[in-house]
């Protein structure tokens, strides 16, 4: 289970966590939505250790995240895998070296076994036979496939996928939303996904929880969020221009 309690993050003057909570249990898919700027990609940067929060706190299996020592983080980053939003490819690798890296990295499992995990996991994601190939000669969208195929190749129990389908044409979109379900069905890999496209939101999602001002405010299972009165969240699901969000981006000031 990870449960994030009462999170706060300033940078500068930046107040961009205030007193965040969000509650998921094991084998959960958690949805984050949120407008442009007001916190998602932050808020997983703070369950993988990545940033240490001001105050509050991210607790994995009842742990502290930002308790561990260094040594405690590789063994959790060992069974957490993040998907950046821009890919994050090491550019001097190649594709399979940047699918392999962790278990590369920081195992001692058989070389030919790790290249046969990474052949699987490029299949998984749709692309198979490009182990050669090097970032510089994807699109952005097979980066961001090849991110998620290196995201699932150390069988991770926790997945933080940031926006694993902007970028993507609608049906390559929805194979990896068939993945990230199935993942969680066959699995019972527990997920936050940040994303946009409501579409896939409601098709994902066990819970979802929209991010504003700093805070949740609302969560709730698809149909809850789909039918909700709360107007900042009906308003932003459904677009509108009309409402009480008028900022043209979230902020506090
Ligand atoms: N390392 C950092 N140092 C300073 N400010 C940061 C840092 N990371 C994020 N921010 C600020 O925190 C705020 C939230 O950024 P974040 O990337 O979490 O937004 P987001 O909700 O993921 O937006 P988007 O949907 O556009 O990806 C922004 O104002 C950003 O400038
Ligand atoms: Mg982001």
């Amino acid at each position: 289970m990870i449960e994030i309690l009462n999170l706060k993050k300033k940078f500068n003057n930046n107040l961009v966590l205030n007193d965040l909570s969000l509650k998921v249990e094991t084998g959960q898919t958690c949805v984050i939505i949120g407008r442009s700027g007001c916190g998602k990609s932050v808020l997983l940067k703070h369950i993988d250790g990545l940033l240490r929060p001001d105050s509050g706190k991210v607790l994995v299996d009842g742990k502290e995240v930002a308790g561990l020592s260094e040594l405690e983080l590789t063994k959790l980053r060992s069974k957490i895998s993040m998907v950046f939003q821009g890919g994050a490819l090491f550019d001097s690798m190649n594709v399979a070296e940047n699918v392999g890296f962790g278990l590369f990295e920081h195992t001692q499992i058989d070389h030919k076994e790790i290249l046969q995990r990474v052949d699987e996991s490029l299949s998984l994601v749709g692309l198979g036979g490009i182990d050669n190939l090097m970032p510089s000669e994807l699109s952005g969208g097979m980066r961001k496939r090849v991110s998620l195929a290196r995201a699932i190749c150390i069988k991770p129990e926790i997945l933080l996928y940031d926006e694993p389908t902007t970028g993507l044409d609608p049906i390559t979109a929805a194979s990896i939303n068939e993945l990230i379900r199935s993942l969680h069905d066959k699995l019972n890999v527990t997920s936050f996904v940040v994303t946009h496209d409501m579409t896939s939101a409601y098709h994902i999602a066990d819970k979802i929880a929209m991010m504003y001002k700093g805070r949740i405010v609302l969560e709730g299972t698809p149909e809850e969020i789909q039918n909700t009165k709360d107007p900042v969240v009906h308003q932003f699901i459904n677009g509108l221009a009309k409402g009480p969000i008028t900022e043209a981006v979230d902020t506090f000031k």
